[in-house]
């Protein structure tokens, strides 16, 4: 009969399977054949519930929203229309706020008459580098970026209305104003259900709310 294990042994073990899961890519496996589900990331929105917000470039405000979603975009350079589509039905249906009875989490944009104000953001992908700064190499580059973003635009007017559909500007730099209402900040992110995890995570609400 094996000895049992002691503590010490056991957390040697759970270190070392630790190491291996952190020092591993994501999409390979380490010795032993324990399956990890490979972590597959791709478009990421960040979804701020605001009761205002406005974009401005060279100091010249370009676009504002009074109540609605201020949403932060960045493409993944795996990104497909598949994956565009998905965040546009979730941009679309998400239900940020109250019925009229107070009841919290019952009502989308559309149903509000809302509007909802996109800007793209790249940084999302950002990972440090050993020397702390950030490296894009998992974003979308910029000319194919250009042209998904546009279409991603083009698939929420459809989806609402024109009118109802905002942007900052693409590759420009912007100073982004907002007031966060609650705060209710989420993320979603359009390969979660490969990953096993839900239709969002909530980051960032204030339960008061
Ligand atoms: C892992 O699985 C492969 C294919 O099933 C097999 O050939 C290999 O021997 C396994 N490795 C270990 C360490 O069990
Ligand atoms: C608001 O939602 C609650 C819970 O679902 C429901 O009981 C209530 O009837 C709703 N109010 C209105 C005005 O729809």
């Amino acid at each position: 009969m094996p000895m049992p294990p002691t503590v010490s042994s056991l957390s040697v073990v759970i270190i070392i399977t630790l190491f291996l899961l952190l020092s591993c890519d994501n999409n390979h496996y380490y010795p032993g054949n324990i399956t990890i589900l490979p972590v597959v990331s791709a478009m990421k929105l960040v979804v701020q519930r605001v009761k205002s917000a406005s974009v401005s470039v060279d100091n010249t405000q370009i676009s504002t929203i009074g109540p609605g979603i201020l949403a932060l975009v960045g493409l993944h350079v795996d990104d497909t229309t598949t994956d565009l589509q998905y965040c546009v039905k979730r941009l679309l249906n998400i239900k940020l706020w109250e019925n009229e009875s107070g009841a919290p989490w019952r009502k989308h944009v559309k149903q509000l008459n809302y509007e909802i104000l996109c800007v793209s953001q790249f940084t999302l992908y950002g990972t440090l580098s050993k020397k702390y700064q950030p490296d894009y190499k998992l974003a979308m580059k910029s000319e194919s970026a250009r042209s998904m973003y546009s279409q991603f635009l083009e698939m929420l007017r459809e989806g609402y209305t024109e009118s109802k559909i905002l942007d900052g500007e693409f590759g420009k730099m912007m100073d982004v104003m907002l007031v966060n209402d609650g705060p209710v900040t989420l993320i979603i992110d359009s390969r979660e259900d490969v990953n096993g995890g839900k239709d969002s995570t909530v980051v960032d609400v204030d339960s008061s709310a």
